[in-house]
């Protein structure tokens, strides 16, 4: 008897007209050039990457109509208009009243710190992100997780595993003082575990916490729109709204924002500072122009930003976040059929493989994942990135290595980049790797540069 379908596919709401060669390389190349890095995945040159997982950060593909937005760039020093569109669309879709454009979130990240943090304060959040945690230990603070325990455990199935645990929140206020804590670090979803995301009823426990002892809310709204889809498809009562009301409301919480644009706007550069708070606002104002350029540019061309006001329109559609995130729950079941273990729900915006788990014969210090991610180079030419003990750092105070419970190496999709082909290699790639996983030896880190030492350490075989 013929086959039958029993369930009808979806594709992309998209079709391609403008297509990228990639290189095709032998295995012995990649053996000598994974070498010749260092063994670390930031280090390799774009074009000895097959299928690059590197990361979601302005590796996207963008639309005609923002293709379109570029050339009508207005490259004035001061006024541009195309700063105005964006700047109505900050205030349209985030519903926040004051704008500073920067060149990338970190930007944002920096100004946010050095204008609310004292130094000896503590900043609460969420799991931490690499960048946005070193400009608040640079402004003079200690950062404190205050995530829910399940979100350090890949196997939990929690569905909202980003969210803030008010017990642990309530403790360190407690030990420290509400005073010394300028605001809580909200991030949603939270990046390093897994692109875990934060129900809409935390935000609101959580601010209501905040409002008795007098801390402000700001929001890591880098992939805000990713967590308004898993809101809408989990949380009771958001099946019904839209995507650009869930994220509206979601921002309503919030004194303030920081957003890589470089994420969910779909463009390639660019970074919004956003808040309701007019002294903040002066203050990013005037900061801004020490660090990045003219408040009406923030170190972007005219054009990058008629690309992000056109992005933010695009973002917020059902369709084209229901695909990116599509694309990365079809990688993560492929996986699963195959046992490989992976971090579970799957997230938003990559797959982040379990590395401890995989090669459960290293020790941490031997870097499972950051040998995982050079394991599947040079096996395909897949390139992901490691999240566990070397993005995790040093502490600070003791010089010790972090030993952050996750150690996962990262396998991240770019929206509009690579089609279903382009995953079934990357699959396959994965489980070969897997299926010789025993063979596996680890590394030792050869050279560590003192800030956010993943994206340029060297390291070298263990014998
Ligand atoms: N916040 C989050 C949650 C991020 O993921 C990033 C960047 C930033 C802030 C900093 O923004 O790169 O524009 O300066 N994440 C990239 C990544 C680098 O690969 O996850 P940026």
């Amino acid at each position: 008897m013929a086959k039958r379908i029993v369930k009808r596919s979806w594709a992309e709401n998209f079709k391609i007209k403008v297509v990228e060669p990639i290189k095709m390389t032998t295995r012995e190349y990649r053996e000598k050039v994974a070498k010749e890095t260092g063994y670390n995945t930031f280090l390799l040159k774009s074009e000895d990457v097959y299928i690059d997982l590197l990361t979601d950060s302005g590796t996207n593909a963008m639309s005609d109509n923002q293709w379109a937005g570029m050339m009508i760039g207005d490259e004035a020093y001061a006024g541009s208009r195309n700063f105005y569109h964006l700047w109505d669309n900050v205030k349209k879709y985030y519903g926040i009243p004051y704008f500073v454009p920067t060149h990338q979130g970190r930007a944002a990240e920096h100004l946010v710190s050095k204008i609310l943090i004292k130094p000896g304060d503590f900043v609460p959040g969420n799991m931490y992100f690499t960048t946005t945690r070193l400009h608040q230990e640079l402004a003079g603070a200690t950062f404190v997780d205050v995530i829910i325990d399940e979100a350090h455990d890949p196997a939990n199935l929690h569905p909202f595993k980003g969210n803030i645990d008010l017990g642990k929140l309530d403790k360190l206020v407690k030990e420290v003082g509400a005073k010394k804590i300028p605001y809580i670090s909200f991030a949603a979803p939270v990046n390093m575990a897994g692109g875990q995301p934060v129900s809409m009823a935390n935000i609101k426990e959580v601010e209501k916490f905040c409002q008795k002892h007098g801390i402000k809310m700001w929001l890591d709204a880098t992939r805000a729109v990713e967590n308004a889809y898993f809101i809408k498809m989990r949380e009771k009562g958001y099946a019904q709204k839209t995507i650009a009301q869930i994220l509206k409301e979601m921002c309503s919480h919030f004194e303030g924002i920081w957003v890589s644009a470089k994420k969910d706007l779909m463009v390639n550069i660019g970074g919004i500072l956003a808040t309701r708070n007019k002294r903040v606002f002066e203050e990013a104002r005037n900061l801004v122009v020490v660090y990045e350029g003219l408040h009406t540019y923030g170190g972007l061309a005219g054009r990058d930003m008629e690309a992000m006001a056109r992005g933010i329109e695009e973002m917020v559609d059902f369709d084209t976040i229901k695909a990116r995130i599509g694309q990365v729950e079809y990688f993560g079941k492929r996986l699963m059929e195959y046992k490989v273990p992976i971090v579970q729900p799957i997230g938003g915006h990559a797959i982040f493989l379990d590395a401890k788990k995989f090669l459960p014969h290293l020790k941490q210090i031997e870097f499972p994942a950051q040998t995982l991610a050079n394991e599947i180079y040079i096996d395909s030419g897949v390139r992901g990135m490691e999240r566990g003990i070397v993005s995790a750092g040093r502490n600070p105070k003791t010089g010790e290595h972090n030993m952050p419970k996750l150690e996962l190496v990262r396998l991240t999709f770019p929206r509009r980049v690579y089609t279903q082909a382009h995953i079934d290699v990357a699959t396959e790639s994965v489980v070969a790797v897997f299926d010789e996983r025993k063979k596996i030896k680890g590394l030792k880190m050869v050279y560590e540069p003192k800030y956010l030492r993943f994206f340029q350490a060297r390291f070298d075989k263990l014998k």
